[in-house]
């Protein structure tokens, strides 16, 4: 078995400013010949992320709202460049990649919203939906589409009787399915979840979250799982992430995070989890306010919450590194031992 990564971040950043069109630009020169021009208002949204993910594993992805686990994750799936930094499939970064080969790396990285009301187009039957991307990608020809639509409506748990109905017609479970369907459609290696069942009933949840299993077993997937609920992750994920204001603070096998928290933000997290309700494992507020990633505090970002702050925090950020095998953490505490 090879452990070569299948998705690799190198320094990845994303910052998003103020747009730099025609029109801002002339208002922004006025503003400063009078004075009042206000200070660049860029958010880093992800900041210098290094990631590697194993074909197989599936990685968890959590933290507050705001610090950017979407971005990343549009990143990561190739439908948002990263402003720093390299997105490597398979060794190749994409944007250095001729178009054609640019094009079937970016089909093998799906992405699986949080609603898949808004992600389906309303004006498409199902068999359109699903069988759009194969056939413009030629991933199959016109002879054997009916048979390939059904196989891809099945296998996601879909009636094949239901393929000429429109979004609509289905319930919410059932679309998410035909979000699946969709993203499967085009052989996928990777699968980005994006809070994937968030907006589902829990009994349904379930359903789903067995179905990416299944299909994790069936077609040796690889997923990056963001979800707001610690529960989903901890069940589902091999190695959990744990993200705040645009940084990668802790990373660690599911059962050590959650066994052992190193970083003073992911034992926060968990403290304010009830243990014994397991099924709703989800984010309350934790001690002070999230700060703006307008404004994002220097040294460590979380040295305004973090009960354990020392002068060194508010001055220098903490690197990410090793402190048991497989079990990364970034906090100067670590630096004691
Ligand atoms: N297209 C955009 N333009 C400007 N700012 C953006 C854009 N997308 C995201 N942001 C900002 O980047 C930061 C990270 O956003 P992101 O959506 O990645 O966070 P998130 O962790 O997915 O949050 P949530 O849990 O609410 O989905 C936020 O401050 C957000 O306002
Ligand atoms: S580096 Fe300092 S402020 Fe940041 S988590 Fe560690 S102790 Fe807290
Ligand atoms: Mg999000």
């Amino acid at each position: 078995m090879t452990t070569a990564p299948i998705i690799e971040l190198r320094g990845v950043s994303k910052r998003f400013g103020p747009t730099y069109d025609a029109a801002a630009r002339v208002a922004r020169s006025i503003a400063r010949q009078f004075g009042t021009a206000q200070k660049n208002e860029v958010v880093h949204a992800v900041d210098n992320v290094d990631l590697s993910v194993t074909r197989g594993e599936v990685v968890g992805l959590v933290g507050e709202s705001g610090c950017g686990k979407s971005t990343l994750g549009r990143m990561v799936a190739g439908i948002m460049p990263p402003s720093d930094g390299e997105v490597r499939f398979k060794g190749d970064d994409i944007v250095e990649l001729p178009p054609d080969r640019a094009r079937d790396a970016k089909l093998k990285v799906q992405m699986i919203f949080q609603d898949p009301y808004a992600s389906l187009n309303p004006r498409l039957r199902v068999e359109d939906i699903v069988g759009e991307a194969p056939l413009v990608h030629g991933l199959v020809k016109r002879a054997d589409f009916d048979t390939y639509l059904d196989a891809q409506l099945r296998r996601a748990g879909l009636d094949p009787g239901y393929r000429r109905r429109y979004p609509h017609q289905f319930s919410g479970g059932q679309r998410q399915r035909i979000g699946i369907a969709r993203a499967l459609a085009v052989q996928p290696e990777f699968l980005v979840c994006d809070e994937a069942v968030a907006a589902l009933d829990v009994s349904i949840q379930a359903q789903i979250l067995n179905l990416f299993m299944d299909l994790r077993r069936e077609l040796d997937l690889t997923y990056l799982f963001i979800s707001h609920d610690l529960g989903v992750v901890e069940h589902l994920s091999d190695r959990v992430l744990i993200m705040y204001l645009g940084r990668i603070v802790e990373s660690a096998p599911a059962e050590e995070v959650f066994a052992r928290p190193n970083h003073p933000y992911t034992q926060a997290l968990l403290a304010e989890v009830p243990r014994i309700e397991a099924r709703k494992r989800r984010f309350t507020a934790i001690k002070g306010e999230i700060p703006s990633p307008l404004a994002a505090p220097p040294g460590c970002h979380f040295h305004p919450r973090c009960p354990h702050a020392m002068p060194r925090c508010s001055q220098e950020a903490p690197r990410l590194r090793e402190i048991a095998p497989g079990h990364r953490s970034a906090c100067h505490l670590n630096d004691r031992s």
